[in-house]
């Protein structure tokens, strides 16, 4: 596949120049990725995006990296714009999982491979993707239902407010059914509320906030479909005068070094963790693919649960 269009050529006027920047890449005999990211909305996005830079750099491939600041229109954008630069392959985390089909057809035309990392998108034609790679979210979402139905001590109902990632974001969906699929037998265990922080610390705090006002003492759990949005609640709780961790038990996801500290400080009770580190998987796929290679169509992280008391001990072996 790359190795025709790594010798096109254009003429303007006489002269045979290269066509565009990533054919200087290939002519210097690198491989050209285009990447479009969501953005930088928790401190997993963070480590995302410094592991797709440093691995590219390492493997000698040249990253085009396109930050779409949580916009499917921009990431839509840079898509194109990496197919008019005829790059080898692209590369991209969708922020949401419907309206992809259109672009995804335009770069299948172009005959530019895709890969999809971290987030999946939910087009019926799967040929319009080599493979996906990334976490089992809707696994995450049943881990940490069944820690919580295996380590909730208290008795009568138990009152959960969920704080939900991106609306129409892979994560949300799949963490949400996941969940309510290990607790929807427990009739005790009830959701009171569930509504979006967007995956941030401010928005999740601000949610908490307004769930505080609502069912004040009454709530005995929060579900936070990430890590930054539990921090950000777990401040909401200290200031209504609660004590998270023990008055409100938290489960959340990713197992970034943000809720560790919350971790060891006994303000978390768990974190699933859904890992950011795809970098060198992706830079290897793109070689392989480079190369000739099939892929397998869907590539899973394999990920563990950390609970309050593994933190201290873990805390020093964390890469992000
Ligand atoms: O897609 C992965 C999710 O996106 C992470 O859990 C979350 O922190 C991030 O923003």
């Amino acid at each position: 596949m790359g190795t025709s269009r790594r010798q096109t050529l254009v003429a303007i006027g006489a002269m045979p120049v290269l066509a565009a920047l990533p054919h200087i890449a290939r002519a210097q005999g690198k491989i050209v990725l285009g990447f479009s990211q969501i953005g930088a909305e928790s401190e997993w996005r963070t480590a995302n995006t410094e592991s797709i830079k440093s691995s590219a750099k390492e493997a000698g491939i040249d990253l085009k990296f396109s930050d779409a600041q949580q916009k499917q229109e921009n990431q839509i954008k840079a898509i194109r714009s990496f197919i008019a630069q005829k790059v080898d392959v692209i590369a991209f985390s969708p922020v949401v999982e419907s309206g992809w089909d259109t672009v995804l057809m335009e770069a299948k035309d172009a005959k530019i491979p895709v890969i999809l990392t971290d987030r999946s998108v939910d087009s019926k034609d799967k040929s319009l993707y080599v493979t996906f790679m990334g976490s089992d979210f809707t696994e995450e979402g049943r881990k940490a239902g069944r820690w919580l139905l295996e380590n909730y001590k208290g008795q009568g109902d138990v009152n959960i407010v969920e704080l939900q990632g991106t609306v129409g974001s892979a994560p949300a969906i799949d963490r949400k059914k996941g969940f309510e699929e290990i607790i929807k037998d427990k009739p005790r265990f009830k959701i009171l509320r569930s509504q979006t922080g967007e995956f941030t610390r401010a928005k999740g705090k601000e949610v908490m906030e307004a769930f505080l006002k609502a069912e004040g003492k009454k709530i005995n759990v929060l579900f936070a479909h990430n890590d930054d949005m539990a921090i950000g609640a777990i401040q909401a709780i200290e200031e209504a005068g609660l004590k998270p961790g023990k008055d409100i038990l938290i489960v959340s996801i990713d197992g970034v070094k943000g809720a560790f500290q919350a971790m060891m400080a006994g303000k978390l009770n768990v974190s699933v963790e859904c890992s950011p580190l795809l970098g060198p998987q992706l830079m290897s796929a793109v070689k392989d693919l480079m190369a000739g290679k099939t892929l397998p169509k869907r590539i899973v992280t394999q990920e563990g649960v950390f609970p309050q008391e593994t933190a201290a001990k873990e805390f020093p072996n964390r890469k992000y």
